[in-house]
């Protein structure tokens, strides 16, 4: 993939008098309603274009309760050639966040995600290249990583002060290991850790940079991966300029509720609305981070006025969200039953096998190259959270109990 550094210079004011429509396909969900909202701030005209999945919205029948009055509502699928050409008349810039999300139910859920998500891609980038839009932000995810990054324990350096180097080099950051696939031998006896297959030695989890191998290891993070390559071919063949931003653990108000689709957040969330403790798979120390959604709003602003800037070394760029600051599965469900009020969480050893052990990004590219800064911290964020209101409940097999819900590794 063409992963060529952008120039850094200041991104093109948001406060421009020419008239500016931006088009944030699926808009009335969790990650778009956010960056709505931050749009409309920021003085955008903005018009939304979304399918209102049954899957993801409890019955909704035309333009969402709640939405703001300035936003022209479409209600249309990205599979619909003639309706997604005609949402992007007047368009100034795309904001991509509609897609089938999360782990699905099984493998017979592959062709809708393919379908949303891949094929819906293709013909937004067509119509698109047909009104001749050449900006593009693409909501992408730490799922294409597939694992996150470790190194040998022997290695030196911080973990959490990986931010400071943003080079790529296995060497200045210790030798970085790719862990085989966990064995169920180990995950049933406890051993959750990967280890170095050399010396049996825990592997230590670090951060992980834009440039790690990506290995999409389930049909959604195929088609999330598949949304990349294709924008990346559309920025070569037409010159367009492509944002893709891969979004770490995004929680925060108008989540999604407990459904096969749903972030551990948003389970955990569920779990103690419910008046049950949040169960918190393997031994809770997975690490992750937890991104509030403001700022995944923030992020996806500054890259459409990236977006604006000419870029004569590549048309693609990819870049991690995420807080910065690692925390763990354990930790969140702590947290959140504190601020809720509600029962301590239980551990319950359960595994999956696929599951990422630890996974936690460096957003430095971001900070240095879109002028990015995280600002709300996890505790501010999960207090909030902790009592914020979810999306309402779908009648799908969403209402499942939380020993079958859907662990930790969505985003
Ligand atoms: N939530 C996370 O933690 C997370 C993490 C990484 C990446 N992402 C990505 O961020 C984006 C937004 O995710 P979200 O969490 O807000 O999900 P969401 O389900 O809340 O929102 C997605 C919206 O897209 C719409 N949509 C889905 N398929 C569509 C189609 N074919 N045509 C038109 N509209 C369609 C849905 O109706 C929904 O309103 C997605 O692209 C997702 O892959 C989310």
């Amino acid at each position: 993939m063409s992963d060529h550094p952008t120039s850094v210079t200041q991104p093109a004011s948001a406060s421009s008098h020419e008239p500016r429509t931006l088009l944030v396909t699926g808009g009335a969900g969790f990650i778009g309603s956010a960056i709505v909202t931050a749009a409309l701030e920021q003085g955008w005209a903005v018009r939304v274009f979304d399918s209102l999945r049954p899957d993801v919205h409890a019955a909704q029948l035309g333009r969402p309760a709640g939405l703001d009055p300035r936003v022209d509502f479409r209600l249309g699928d990205m599979t619909d050639p003639a309706a997604v050409a005609d949402s992007l008349v007047d368009v100034t810039v795309v904001c991509h966040q509609a897609a089938k999300v999360g782990l699905g139910v099984d493998f017979l859920d592959a062709p809708d995600y393919v379908a949303s998500n891949e094929l819906g891609t293709a013909i937004l980038l067509a119509a698109m290249t047909t009104a001749g839009i050449d900006r593009l932000v693409l909501a992408s995810s730490m799922v294409v990583y597939g694992e996150g990054s470790y190194r040998r324990a022997s290695s030196t350096g911080s973990i959490e002060t990986g931010e400071t180097d943003d080079t790529g080099s296995a060497g200045s950051r210790g030798e970085t290991v790719r862990p085989p696939a966990r064995l169920v031998a180990d995950l049933e006896a406890g051993r959750f850790d990967p280890v170095d297959t050399e010396t049996g030695v825990p592997l230590e989890p670090a951060l992980i940079f834009e440039d790690a191998p990506l290995d999409p290891r389930n049909v959604y993070a195929s088609s999330k991966l598949s949304q990349e390559y294709l924008a990346t071919a559309w920025s070569r063949s037409t010159g367009g300029r492509a944002v893709a931003l891969r979004y770490h653990n995004v929680y925060g108000p108008g989540m999604p509720q407990n459904t096969p689709y749903a972030g551990v957040a948003s389970l955990f969330r569920s779990a103690l609305e419910r008046g049950e403790a949040p169960r918190v798979f393997e031994d809770g120390l997975q690490r992750r981070d937890f991104v509030h959604v403001r700022d995944v709003a923030a992020a996806n602003l500054a890259a459409i006025d990236n977006t604006a800037l000419p870029n004569p070394g590549g048309a693609f760029r990819a870049f991690n969200v995420g807080s910065g600051t690692v925390h763990t599965i354990g930790d969140l469900a702590t947290e959140l039953s504190r601020w809720s009020n509600g029962p301590a969480p239980v551990t319950t050893g359960e595994y999956r096998l696929g599951d990422v052990r630890h996974i936690t990004a460096s957003s430095e590219r971001l900070r240095l190259e879109l002028h990015w800064m995280p600002a709300v911290t996890f505790e501010q964020g999960v207090r909030e959270f902790a009592t914020a209101p979810l999306r309402a409940a779908v009648s799908t097999p969403s209402t499942a109990p939380p020993s079958t819900a859907l662990p930790s590794t969505h985003a």
